[in-house]
């Protein structure tokens, strides 16, 4: 009844050369609960390391600022890794994890032209080119959580300025601050780093050619596109050494744009694929909200599938897979190396070791309550009557 079902699910996975146990990740999810000054607080701690309890072989943390210079940080409350305060912070965070035989890696992140304004401090936002994002609204679920965080009348409208490009030099500084960043982490007892190259951050803004209209060599073809993230590669790798692990998270969604999708599809993803070999990562990460729908209407084949054949890289797949079942058959499809499970975790700290239970569950729907801070269903959230024999809780 136990591990022999969902049998490629929990079975170990090496990731550059390092091992994780199953091939259950922890998506990485911002939750802004860092101080105001980006320093990991004890809360923190607390909150991944109930999540690696609940039998994770890995956690990539939420989106991290490793930079003071060019408009890197995103968020207001975000945790960062530039100060020995925030080294210190993240090595409670690192420890608790590892206490649970669980690794765990710090996505780096640059906001490019959706930093909030609010932490830009006046400044213009960068980007690859000069496009000014078309912002987003906030939450727009429903009346329950307007309730909750007492907004009355339309949903609040986010806003960001127009952003300018970066010259090639200050894209080598942007590479060179994630690669210091990755070495703090490490510092920080990290098992190495994801580069955050998805949802309408930075590194997306170059990879997307709706925003990415330059000419140089950062510009103008998937080959190009890609550069700045080959060349973050090749720097973060100098820095971390070939020891720890170095992952890429790809999306064709955007924070700004939701229902995103490549120009040209499953082509573009195979370009973008093929672009990325031997970049370096030791597996690519594939973000969507439903990793099945690739957008394309030429196509049945989902993005992580094409990626993963394109690059020759190990694909971590995330996306709408709630359950063992879903898990298994994104890894049986070829779809999947590892699967990353983002908002099921956050309603389920115990989500791995509920599947590895193979006991029928009755799982709650994917809620945007989970999204936001508590109030979590506690009965959902902490399933005591599914007791592991060998479940020794220590937090
Ligand atoms: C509240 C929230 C915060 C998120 N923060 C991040 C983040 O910091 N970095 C990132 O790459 N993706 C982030 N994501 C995207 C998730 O990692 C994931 O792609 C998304 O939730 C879909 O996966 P799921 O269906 O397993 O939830 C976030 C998503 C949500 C809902």
């Amino acid at each position: 009844m136990m591990a022999e079902v969902y049998n490629r699910l929990f079975s170990p996975f090496t990731l550059g050369r390092q091992t994780v146990k199953n091939r259950i990740a922890m998506a990485p999810l911002t939750r802004q609960m860092a101080d105001a000054d980006g320093t990991p607080t004890d809360e923190m701690a607390a909150y991944y390391a109930r999540r690696a309890r609940g039998g994770l072989g890995l956690v990539i943390t939420e989106g991290t600022y490793e930079d003071d210079r060019l408009g890197c940080r995103a968020y207001l409350s975000q945790p960062g890794i530039v100060t020995a305060q925030h080294v210190k912070g993240w090595k409670k965070v690192s420890d608790a994890v590892h206490a649970h035989d669980c690794k765990i890696i710090m996505q780096l992140m640059h906001g490019g032209r959706v930093s909030d304004p609010r932490v830009l401090g006046g400044q213009a936002p960068v980007s690859a080119s000069a496009t000014q994002s078309p912002g987003w609204t906030l939450y727009t679920d429903n009346d329950y959580e307007k309730q909750i965080r007492n907004i009355e009348g339309p949903w609040p409208k986010v806003t960001f300025g127009q952003a300018r490009a970066l010259t090639a030099e200050e894209i080598h500084t942007v590479a060179d601050g994630i690669a210091e960043g990755a070495a703090r982490a490490v510092e920080a007892g990290f098992d190495g780093v994801e580069i955050h190259g998805a949802n309408g951050y930075l590194l997306w803004q170059f990879i997307n050619p709706k925003t990415n209209h330059r000419t140089d060599e950062f510009g103008g073809s998937p080959e190009n596109n890609v550069r700045i993230a080959r060349l973050v590669a090749e720097k973060v790798r100098k820095a971390i050494g070939e020891d720890k692990i170095l992952t890429l998270r790809l999306s064709q969604d955007g924070v700004d744009d939701f229902v995103g999708a490549w120009p040209d599809g499953v082509k573009y993803a195979a370009a973008v694929g093929a672009a990325l070999k031997d970049s370096g990562y030791d597996a690519l990460h594939w973000a969507s909200f439903n990793y099945l729908d690739n957008r394309d209407p030429n196509s049945d084949t989902p993005m992580s599938t094409v990626i993963r054949k394109a690059s020759g890289l190990p694909m971590i797949t995330n996306g709408g897979i709630a359950d063992g079942a879903g898990a298994e058959a994104a890894l049986e499809s070829g779809a999947a190396d590892m699967v990353a499970i983002g908002r099921p975790i956050f309603a389920h700290p115990d989500w791995a070791y509920i599947v590895r239970s193979g006991q029928a569950y009755d799982w709650c729907a994917f809620d945007r309550k989970y999204v936001v801070r508590p109030p979590l269903d506690y009965a959902h959230a902490y399933p005591l009557g599914l007791v592991d024999p060998k479940w020794s809780p220590t937090w």
